[in-house]
């Protein structure tokens, strides 16, 4: 598997092959849930993961092609690096932009693919709708559109430090991102623009020695920018969130995955 992240020099040779298990394990459960996908044209959007690029490289094989799009230009440059040497089923074409105005003509895409986009999606320019709306834009008649995000139905760690990130990006730069919530949310959002909406949710997952990486971890660069009671709270809440990843280990958020037609690409 190609990967950087913060596991490297932290945790031993076994626990790194237990952490990488389990994470390849999250993201193969999402990915088999977009079924056969076998010669399309897939656009990842909002990521650049070279874990869900592989796994989605080797499900499309080697007649269709897989374009990831993520706005974080030091992301899509790391993925390209990493991606290099990879033996790749599909090509991995990367493209650094917003799923906003998608740098893509119209009906460029057999499917279009999110998977954590839109708890991350900064909705104080934009509405999560439009940026929806856009993504549908690139489906080919006769083609869909399928994401997966989390929901907050069932306690797990990981929505608490989503929602102290949520705080912060707010206090930093004035963001507001769309953040996570029930699963009605999401299924209306689709439902409002897409056409035979299917959903499905997945539970919490447990991911080995993630607690060790988040308490090993530094505090965010940008609390220290912060004036001096707004970053005190979110220190608090930080401390309060340590201690619990110290109790209870870490834990993926349940996972909503939702599939539908954008209503004028029915083939014809
Ligand atoms: C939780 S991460 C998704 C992780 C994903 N599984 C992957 O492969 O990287 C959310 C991603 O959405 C990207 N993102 C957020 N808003 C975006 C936007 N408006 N346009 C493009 N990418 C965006 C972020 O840069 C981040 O990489």
């Amino acid at each position: 598997m190609a990967r950087r992240d913060g596991s490297r020099g932290r945790l031993t040779p076994a626990e790194r092959d237990e952490y990488e298990e389990d994470l390849i394990a999250v993201s193969d459960r999402e990915l088999d849930l977009i079924g056969d996908v076998r010669g399309l044209d897939v656009l990842y959007a909002g990521g650049a993961s070279p874990l869900w690029l592989e796994g989605l490289s080797l499900r499309v094989g080697r007649r269709g092609t897989v374009t990831a799009l993520d706005h974080d230009r030091e992301k899509v440059e790391g993925a390209r690096e990493l991606l290099e040497d990879a033996d790749l089923e599909a090509p991995v074409h990367l493209y650094a932009g917003d799923v906003f105005e998608p740098p893509f003509a119209p009906s460029s895409f057999d499917l279009v693919y999110s998977a954590g986009l839109f708890h991350e999606l900064d909705v104080s320019e934009g509405t999560a709708g439009e940026a929806l709306a856009a993504l549908a834009g690139l489906v080919r008649p006769g083609g869909r559109l399928a994401t997966s995000d989390f929901v907050d139905t069932l306690p797990a760690v990981q929505l608490e430090d989503e929602d102290l990130d949520r705080a912060l990006a707010r206090a930093l730069s004035g963001s507001e991102l769309y953040g996570i919530g029930p699963p009605e949310r999401l299924v209306a959002l689709h439902e409002s623009l897409l056409e035979g909406v299917a959903w499905t949710v997945s539970p919490p997952r447990h991911i080995r020695h993630l607690d060790g990486l988040v308490l090993a971890g530094d505090e965010p660069d940008g609390l220290r920018r912060l004036p001096a009671t707004t970053a005190e709270g979110l220190r608090r809440r930080r401390a309060a969130l340590l201690e619990r990843v110290r109790r209870e280990g870490y834990t993926r958020p349940a996972t909503l995955y939702l599939t539908g037609t954008p209503a004028d690409r029915r083939p014809r």
